[in-house]
């Protein structure tokens, strides 16, 4: 049996993402894991909230809350609107558990061991009234570029100027508004990764079929400019894991905790970890470990663009740079941007549709549906309300629901609830079978390279077919003349309809449940020989007709929600 360890980029934990966060990461990861197992494989699919840095507790700071009560709550927002969009995570773990923190402490001693980490001495601003060194985002003041009065440390919002806190104009904290900030001296940690340069490289070059995207993004880092630079991984900040080797402290290092990006893709490991001490698995080793079996696992994780250089080269270095047998990432998936109707999705503008306002209007298979099969893949792609109406019009209620209402309803009307007798399949009925075999078989080659709208494209193809063949076939013009041919049509149909509902599922999981429900059916394994699964509902099996499947989005609607979504949120 295949084995398939599946990673999504784990989200920050302060706020809640939009569409375009969704089908980034977490979505395509979802669909690969739904299809494996369905396959048959074994799948151990994690994602967990990204909780540490300055955001994070910025966030708890606008919410007036301690920034752990503030996590902890926001954990569970996300948990509960990933579980709307049916995520099937087989855990959603946390970046601040403690497997993180003695996870995250143990690749730092063994880097340190390593002579992987240098003590660097910099200047820093310092503000005596917070007691603490600020970071970047924490200091504010006057642009020198344009005079904009509330340019942040790290970059001016106003003429978008690269700023290092230092050419402030009248800096002060944001926390406090203090003005008395100094510059001293504080020591930092970096992790060598530009002497691992050549080893990175070649590991990246004898990748096979990576996305180009992927590979671009890493080529760069490696090459431009003086090539890969050695990375700061800690911070003045108190959210955060505290630096220590292993479990000894590090001398000088006090009250420091490690950068956000350093702990994260840990969290992959951890929440393995995680997993099992929520009693949902017994052994991470076996998916993490190459000397404890993880090495028949096939590992991929789904990101979006601007992550790639922490997966392709961050992570990578740490986990080559301790020297210890862990296993390294397979196939790395990357997406483009997905926008909204001409311009951004905007977190701070409320711009575009977030996750949960997504469900509160539509059940999150048509979401899924759209989403996937728009994904942004090759280029950035954008989220109109005309093409998601049109999308779901067409592709699930017309094609896909009507399929199955037409068929079930027929069947009630002429031969019963039940699946008809009689008759044998001709010609037509096995080109039919030919046609969808041949969809079916390139529907499995695109999932297999995690090719999303491909395969959202081979399935259309497949669910078109069906109606094709009703349209030809016309059990209602047959039945007239040749009752037995048109039950033979009507049973092969039916049978149509649980297919559609087995091979979709990674899609549209509620609405497959839903059809598998009707057709009383509780037989979802994989159509491997397609012609033997369009015979497992046998004449006299039982069903129902279904509720409707999916309904139409009527114009009303759509213009309601364009004004509704085009800028703050309420
Ligand atoms: O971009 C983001 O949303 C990050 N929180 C992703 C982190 S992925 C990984 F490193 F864990
Ligand atoms: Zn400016």
């Amino acid at each position: 049996m295949a084995r398939h360890l599946i990673t999504s980029a784990i989200p920050y934990i302060n706020g809640i993402k939009h569409l375009g966060n969704l089908v980034g990461s977490q979505l395509p990861a979802d669909l690969f894991a739904r299809y494996h197992r369905a396959r048959g494989d074994e799948v151990l699919f994690l994602c967990a909230t990204d909780e540490h840095g300055t955001p994070a507790e910025l966030a708890a700071a606008k919410a007036g809350k301690p920034v752990a009560e503030y996590c902890a709550e926001m954990h569970e927002v996300q948990a509960r609107i990933a579980d709307g969009f049916r995520l099937s995570f087989d855990h959603f773990g946390r970046s601040s558990s403690p497997q993180n923190h003695a996870l995250t402490q143990h690749f730092a001693g063994v880097l340190a061991e390593r002579g992987m980490i240098r003590e660097v001495t910099e200047t820093q601003m310092y503000s005596p009234t917070d007691g603490r060194f600020l970071p970047d985002r924490y200091i504010e003041g006057t642009c020198p570029n344009c005079g904009f009065e509330d340019a942040r440390g790290d970059q001016c919002d106003n003429c978008t100027k690269q700023l290092d806190p230092v050419e402030l104009i009248n800096p002060r904290s944001v926390i406090s508004g203090a003005t008395d900030l100094q510059m001293r001296e504080t020591k930092h940690l970096y992790l060598c990764q530009s002497t691992m340069k050549e080893q990175l490289e070649q590991w990246i070059d004898t990748r096979e079929g990576w996305p180009i995207l992927t590979t671009s993004i890493a080529k760069k880092w490696l090459n431009d400019g003086d090539g890969l630079q050695d990375r700061g991984i800690t911070r003045d900040l108190d959210w955060g894991i505290p630096v220590k080797k292993g479990d000894q402290d590090w001398p000088g290092m006090d009250g420091k905790v490690f950068y956000v990006w350093f702990d994260a893709p840990i969290e992959y490991i951890a929440c393995a970890q995680e997993w099992v001490d929520a009693g949902k698995g017994t052994d991470w080793q076996r998916w993490w470990r190459t000397d404890k079996g993880a090495s028949d696992v096939t590992y991929t994780q789904f990101m979006g663009k601007d992550n790639v250089p922490f997966h392709t080269l961050g992570f990578p270095a740490t986990i080559l740079g301790s020297g210890e047998p862990w296993k390294l990432v397979d196939y790395i998936k990357s997406f483009n941007y997905l926008n909204y109707d001409g311009g951004q999705f905007s977190t701070s503008r409320g711009r575009g549709v977030f996750m949960d306002q997504a469900l509160e209007i539509l059940p999150a298979d048509y979401w899924r549906w759209w989403l996937l099969s728009h994904a942004p893949e090759s280029s950035d792609s954008e989220f109109t309300w005309e093409n998601f109406q049109t999308s779901v019009n067409k592709d699930l209620a017309d094609v896909l629901g009507n399929f199955a209402s037409r068929v079930t309803k027929f069947c009630r009307a002429k031969f019963g609830e039940q699946v008809p007798t009689g008759g044998s399949l001709g010609p037509r009925e096995d080109q039919l079978i030919a046609d969808l075999t041949a969809r079916i078989r390139e529907y499995e080659t695109h999932m297999a390279h995690a090719e999303v709208r491909k395969s959202a494209a081979a399935l259309r193809a497949a669910w078109v077919l069906g109606n094709e063949y009703l349209q030809e076939a016309a059990p209602w013009t047959t039945f007239k003349t040749d009752p037995e041919a048109a039950a033979a049509q009507i049973r092969l149909a039916l049978n149509v309809i649980r297919l559609y509902a087995v091979i979709s599922a990674p899609f549209i999981p509620d609405a497959a449940a839903q059809l598998l429900t009707a057709l009383k059916s509780d037989d979802d394994s994989w159509p491997d020989d397609v012609a033997a699964a369009l015979n497992t509902l046998p004449a006299g099996h039982a069903f129902e007709v279904p509720e409707v499947t999916f309904r139409k989005i009527t114009d009303d609607e759509r213009a309601d929600w364009q004004t509704r979504f085009a800028g703050k949120r309420d």
